[in-house]
């Protein structure tokens, strides 16, 4: 698939990681296009594969259909609406709060779930597609919707997935927004002593 060329000057680094973690942003300006079933599976696949505690796999993923889309549209907040909406698919990611081996709370389940979107996330990069992950949703609103079991469950985020638009398409202000952000350097997060 095409990918249009952003500018990832300012994630710039010597040594830098693998260009698909550069590449890897949340960009607003989509382009409504389906997925097709494949393509969706290999992204859920690759979450599926993620590393989590005592192998207890809390994920749970949720994702819209055509005909559910404007429903979990409506569980985002409006902030998050206004681009959203033009993405393919929506999805919420869901953490089993206890261990089925036995019933303890699982204090990483949260940590897991955002190792498995981590993985969709490049999968999606991999298909020429983009995720962009959400905190603003409608958080009671939304675990009704999905029939949540409060003791059980918890929504940890949203997320959609979708083709960014060719940024040449757009409007000089919209596509100066539209740009990858930059990151602290690696001497601040990295504490090697
Ligand atoms: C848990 C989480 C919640 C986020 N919530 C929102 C959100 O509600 N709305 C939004 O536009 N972006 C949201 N973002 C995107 C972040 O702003 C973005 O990941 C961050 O600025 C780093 O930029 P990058 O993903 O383009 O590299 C969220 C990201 C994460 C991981």
């Amino acid at each position: 698939m095409t990918d249009y060329v952003f500018d990832f000057s300012n994630r710039d680094a010597q040594n830098n990681a693998d260009s698909l973690f550069v590449q890897r942003w949340s960009p607003r300006a989509f382009e409504k296009t389906s997925i097709d079933d494949a393509t969706l599976e290999r992204i859920m696949q690759a979450a599926r594969l993620s590393p989590s505690c005592f192998n207890a796999q809390p994920w749970r993923i949720y994702t819209s259909t055509d005909a559910t889309f404007d429903d979990y549209l409506n569980l985002l907040v409006e902030g998050n609406q206004g681009w959203a909406k033009d993405t393919s698919v929506l999805g919420f990611m869901v953490a089993t709060l206890n261990f089925e081996h036995n019933g303890k709370p699982n204090a990483w389940a949260e940590f897991d779930c955002g190792a498995a979107w981590m993985s969709l996330s490049l999968q999606a990069r991999m298909e020429g597609l983009y995720s962009h992950g959400m905190g603003g949703f409608k958080a009671d609103e939304a675990a009704k919707y999905l029939g949540l079991d409060p003791e059980d469950q918890k929504l940890v985020m949203a997320f959609s997935l979708g083709k960014v638009v060719d940024p040449n398409s757009m409007d000089e202000e919209t596509s100066k927004n539209e740009t990858p952000n930059e990151r602290k350097p690696l001497s601040e997060i990295w504490l090697n002593k």
